[in-house]
This record gives structure tokens, C-alpha cells and sequence, in this order.
């Protein structure tokens, strides 16, 4: 619950503006995401906020779909800390799970069998390519037939578009230099810089460091064509863009009624 006394919710509304630094149309691009998450869902479905970060999307999930249930799912402790100190359980329609994606079995710590949609953003494209095709082939499992997944992210054009890569490149940094030269802006670290130096903190930093380790070995950039792939094969029966700007695109995967 959103109140002046939570000194919760400034830092969350701190990593919304400094994650739009980065992203041209985030509003946009949640907002797409959820018209078509409200269209394809049954009322009462069980949506997982995959990668949630403090949880966004799950904070702007409630009023749009009003009678769903959430799993925020992420592996990092500070910022599932956060969302649960501002959203919290939303009247026991929200759970937080801290889970590893890379890990072959996560989705045995989910609290149900089968969900209805698995919305993510800003967040896949870091998973190296065999993760990313092991992850689709189980949210293809985990998935109630008829159901969705909604990818929102940076999917890379592949080196064969250079014009479209150049594009994509100089626009992004001039959209960054011009949010950053605002006054008080900040970026990714700025923000974690300062929420490492609030008192409290330094366990739960200590224990994302050690879970992240990894990333500097084996972060990776999926392409567009790899998620649309990986998707296709993981067996969802149609997948293609509902959003786009540049290599900034929400894909949608539905999976059949068998
Ligand atoms: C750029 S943030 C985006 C967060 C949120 N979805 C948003 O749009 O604001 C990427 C998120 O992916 C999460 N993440 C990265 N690797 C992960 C993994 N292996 N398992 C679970 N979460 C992971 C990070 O902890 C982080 O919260």
C-alpha cells in the first residue's frame, strides 16, 4: 500500500525512472503488454511476473486485470525486498518467489502446477541461448493450453540488418544522454550505488552479489530471430510482435488448445 510514511516506494519510484533512461516507451510498452494480457485471459488467471525486478509490471498488473493472481518471480534479493515492502501481497493476490531461471528446476518451486501467463521485461535477453531455449520449452509445459507468454524486451537485430543495428544503437544513446542530462537523473548503478549505502543493506547486497556472480561470465544478448525460434520450437503454435520500437519489442507466444 502506496503511503507517505513508506520510504519504500521512493526507491521504486527511483528505478522506474532510471530503468526509462534506458527505454524509450516503458509506459507504453506495459501498457500494450496488459491490454493484451486483458484480452486473452480468463478473469481469474494465474499470471507470472518473470525477472520482476521490485515488480512494475505486477504493480501496474492489478488494476488491469483486476481479478488475476500473481507470482513475481526473481532471483535477486534486494529487489524482491522491495516489492514486498511496497506492494506486498496485495490482499493475497500477489506471491514473491525468489527462483534462478538457469536453474533446470525452478519452476518446481512455484506454488501451482499450471499458470495461464508468463509476462517478463527488460530481462530475458540476458540468458544465453541454451538457457533461453530451455526456459520456453518449460513455459511451454508450465502453460494451461490457450495460454500466453508476452515478452517485452531488447531483442538484438542480427548482424545481417547493420542499417537497423545502427539504428537502434544511436538511438538509444541519444535518448540515454538526454535523460541523463536532466536534473537529478540517474542511471542502473547510480541507483544501485545509492540503495547499497542505505543502513540495513549490506546482507542482502552481500547475498546478490554472490547469486550474480555468474553474470559476468555468461551474460548474453538474444537476438530477436533466437527468442521467435526458441519460442516456435518450444511448441507455441503462433508468435509474432505485438509492439515495437526499433529492437525494443514485445512478443507475444500463444500456445494451443490441445
Ligand atoms: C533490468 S531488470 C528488469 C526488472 C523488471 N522486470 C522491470 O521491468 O523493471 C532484470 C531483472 O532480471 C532478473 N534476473 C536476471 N537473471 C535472473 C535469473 N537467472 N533468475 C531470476 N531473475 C533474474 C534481475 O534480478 C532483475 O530483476
Amino acid at each position: 500500500m502506496k503511503t507517505d510514511d513508506n520510504p519504500w516506494w521512493a526507491w521504486r519510484q527511483r528505478w522506474d525512472q532510471q530503468q526509462e533512461v534506458y527505454l524509450p516507451y516503458r509506459e507504453q510498452r506495459f501498457d500494450v503488454m496488459l491490454d493484451v494480457a486483458a484480452q486473452s485471459l480468463p478473469a481469474d488467471a494465474v499470471v507470472v511476473d518473470l525477472c520482476c525486478g521490485l515488480g512494475s509490471l505486477t504493480e501496474r498488473a492489478l488494476p488491469r486485470l483486476p481479478t488475476a493472481r500473481l507470482i513475481a518471480v526473481d532471483l535477486d534479493p534486494v529487489l524482491l525486498r522491495l516489492g514486498r515492502e511496497t506492494i506486498g501481497d496485495a490482499d493475497g493476490r500477489v506471491q514473491w518467489l525468489q527462483a534462478d531461471l538457469t536453474a533446470a528446476d525452478w519452476t518446481t518451486r512455484l506454488p501451482v502446477e499450471r499458470v495461464d501467463a508468463v509476462l517478463s521485461t527488460t530481462a530475458l535477453h540476458y540468458l544465453p541461448a541454451e538457457d533461453l531455449v530451455r526456459l520456453y520449452r518449460q513455459l511451454h509445459q508450465l502453460i494451461n493450453p490457450g495460454g500466453i507468454v508476452l515478452n517485452g524486451d531488447h531483442m538484438a537485430y542480427p548482424a545481417r540488418l547493420p542499417t537497423f543495428r545502427a539504428l537502434a544503437e544511436t538511438t538509444g544513446s541519444r535518448w540515454y544522454d538526454q535523460a541523463m542530462a536532466a536534473p537529478g537523473a540517474e542511471n542502473f548503478g547510480d541507483w544501485w550505488r545509492a540503495v547499497a549505502d542505505q543502513p540495513g543493506m549490506a546482507e542482502l547486497m552481500a547475498e546478490r552479489e554472490q547469486l550474480f556472480a555468474w553474470r559476468a561470465r555468461r551474460e548474453a544478448s538474444a537476438e530477436y530471430l533466437l527468442q521467435r525460434a526458441a519460442l516456435e520450437e518450444a511448441g507455441f503454435r503462433e508468435v509474432d510482435t505485438v509492439w515495437q520500437h526499433l529492437d525494443n519489442r514485445v512478443l507475444l507466444a500463444r500456445r494451443g488448445n490441445d
